[in-house]
C-alpha cells in the first residue's frame, strides 16, 4: 500500500517509513503494531507489510527522506543505526514536496529553512491544485494520507465557509486564506481524490462539517484525530479503574516535558492550546463528572524525543479515605507513534476496501479525540475495533460467496 505523509520530514514520519521499510526486510519483528496481532491477522493478506511512501512537507526541503531521518536519528539514537543504514538505498531517493503552512501558528513560522507553496505567493487555489496534483501523482487504489505535521492552533469554526462543501470551494475560490488552514486543506484534496485520510494530530483536519459531508458525498473513509500513544493512553486505561471500583477522582494532574522539533512547536501558546483540550477532556468523558485537573506541556530540549509525562492522581475512598498514585510515562514518541500510523493507514484502507465511507468511528482506539464517539475508554475502543474489524470481514466474505 501507499501512505502520502504530510509532515514527511518529522519524527513521527521518518520513524514509520524506516520502520516500514526494515518491517519488508524482515530485519525488525512487528512489535508495536497492532494490526498484525494474530486477530487481524488475515489483514497481512489482504494488505501485506509493504509499503511505499511520499508527503508533504514545509521545512528542509533540499533533504531526502533518508537525510531526515537520519537528522532525527542524531538526536534520539532511537533505534539501531544499523537498521537507517539496511533501509538507506530504499529511502535515498524519497524527496518531500513542498506544502502548504497556512495559518499553522507561531510554531511553525519560528522553523529555519521553511518554505511554502503561500511564500512562493501561491493563492488558495493554486495551493490546492498543487496538492491534487501531488497526490494524484502517486496514488492508487490501496493509498492514505496520513496526517503527521505540527499541530495547528485550534480553528473556529466559520458559518459560511466551514459547514459545507460548496461554502468550503468558495472559500477557496474567494481566496479568503483567513479561514483556511494548511491540514483542511491536505484533507480536502486527499477527500476529493478518494483517498482515505488520517489524522494523527489534533489540527482539524478531516473533522470540521464541509469535509464530513464531502467524505460521504466522495464515498471515502476517514477517521482522527490526534494519535493516542503515551500519557492519554495510560489516563484512558486507569481512568475506568475508578470508576469501576466507584473511587472518587479529586484531582488529576499531567506535565509533559519533550524536546525535539515537536516540544518547539507545542510550546508555543496557539499550537499548544488544542493538544491540551485533546489530552485533557478524557478523564472527565470517562468519569463522567468534573474533577479539577491540569494539562501543561513544556519544552525541554534535552530530552528531545524521549517525551517524559508526570502524573499525579488524588482520589477518594471508603469513609472519605485520601489517596495518592503517581506514574511517569518516559517513552520515546517517535518510537510509540510510528507503529500506529502504519495501523491507521492500514484500516483505513481495509475500509475503503469493504467499501466503508465517513467517519470510521471504530477507530477510536488509537485517538485522543475521537470522532463521532463518545467512547474515551481504551478496553471498550479495543472491543469495538476487534468487533468491527471481523462483522467487515465475515459480511464481505459473505457477500463474495454469495456472487
Ligand atoms: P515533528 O515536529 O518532528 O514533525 C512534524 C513535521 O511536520 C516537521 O518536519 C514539520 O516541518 C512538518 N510540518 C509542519 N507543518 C507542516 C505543514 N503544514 N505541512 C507539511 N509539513 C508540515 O513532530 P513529530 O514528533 O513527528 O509529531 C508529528 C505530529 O504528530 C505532531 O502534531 C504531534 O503533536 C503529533 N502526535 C505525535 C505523537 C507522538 O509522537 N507520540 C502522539 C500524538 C500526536
Amino acid at each position: 500500500m501507499r501512505i502520502w505523509l504530510i509532515g514527511m520530514y518529522g519524527a513521527v514520519a521518518t520513524t514509520a517509513i524506516v520502520g516500514a521499510k526494515a518491517l519488508e526486510h524482515g530485519i525488525t519483528p512487528d512489535t508495536g503494531l497492532v494490526s498484525s496481532l494474530p486477530q487481524f491477522k488475515k489483514l497481512n493478506e489482504i494488505l501485506p507489510l509493504e509499503f511505499e511512501f511520499g508527503g508533504h512537507e514545509v521545512r528542509s526541503l533540499s533533504f531526502n527522506a533518508y537525510q531526515a531521518a537520519l537528522e532525527h536519528w542524531n538526536l534520539n539514537h532511537h533505534y539501531d543505526f544499523s537498521i537507517l543504514e539496511a533501509v538507506k538505498e530504499d529511502i535515498i531517493s524519497l524527496h518531500a514536496e513542498k506544502g502548504t503552512a497556512i495559518n499553522c501558528g507561531s510554531g511553525i513560522s519560528e522553523f529555519e529553512h521553511i518554505e511554502t507553496l503561500e511564500s512562493s505567493g501561491y493563492s488558495l487555489q493554486e495551493i490546492v491544485d498543487k496538492i491534487l496534483s501531488d497526490m494524484k501523482h502517486f496514488k492508487n487504489d490501496d493509498t492514505v494520507v496520513m496526517n503527521v505535521a505540527s499541530t495547528e492552533p485550534t480553528l473556529q469554526l466559520n458559518l459560511e465557509y466551514h459547514y459545507t462543501i460548496d461554502g468550503f470551494e468558495r472559500m477557496i475560490d474567494e481566496d479568503r486564506k483567513e479561514y483556511a488552514t494548511a491540514s483542511m486543506l491536505y484533507a480536502y484534496a486527499a477527500l476529493k481524490l478518494g483517498i482515505p485520510y488520517g489524522n494523527f494530530t489534533p489540527s482539524c483536519g478531516s473533522s470540521i462539517p464541509a469535509l464530513k459531508k464531502l467524505a460521504i458525498q466522495n464515498g471515502v473513509p476517514h477517521a482522527g484525530n490526534d494519535g493516542k500513544t503515551g500519557e492519554t493512553l495510560v489516563k484512558t486505561i486507569l481512568a475506568p479503574m475508578f470508576a469501576y471500583r466507584h473511587l472518587k477522582v479529586l484531582g488529576w494532574a499531567g506535565f509533559n516535558i519533550l524536546g525535539d522539533y515537536d516540544g518547539r512547536v507545542l510550546h508555543h501558546n496557539d499550537n499548544k492550546e488544542s493538544k491540551i483540550k485533546s489530552k485533557d477532556k478524557v478523564i472527565r468523558k470517562i468519569l463522567g463528572y468534573n474533577l479539577y485537573t491540569i494539562t501543561e506541556i513544556r519544552f525541554f530540549p534535552s530530552l528531545v524525543d524521549n517525551k517524559m509525562a508526570l502524573n499525579l492522581i488524588h482520589f477518594e475512598g471508603f469513609l472519605g479515605g485520601r489517596m495518592k498514585i503517581q506514574f511517569t510515562w518516559d517513552a520515546i514518541d517517535a518510537i510509540v507513534a510510528a507503529p500506529l500510523v502504519l495501523d491507521i493507514a492500514r484500516f483505513l484502507a481495509f475500509a475503503k476496501r469493504k467499501g466503508l465511507t465517513g467517519v470510521i468511528k471504530e477507530l477510536a482506539f488509537f485517538f485522543k479525540s475521537p470522532l463521532d464517539t463518545e467512547v474515551y475508554n481504551t478496553h471498550q475502543q479495543f472491543e469495538i475495533l476487534n468487533e468491527w474489524y471481523w462483522n467487515t470481514l465475515k459480511h464481505s466474505e459473505h457477500v463474495e460467496n454469495n456472487e
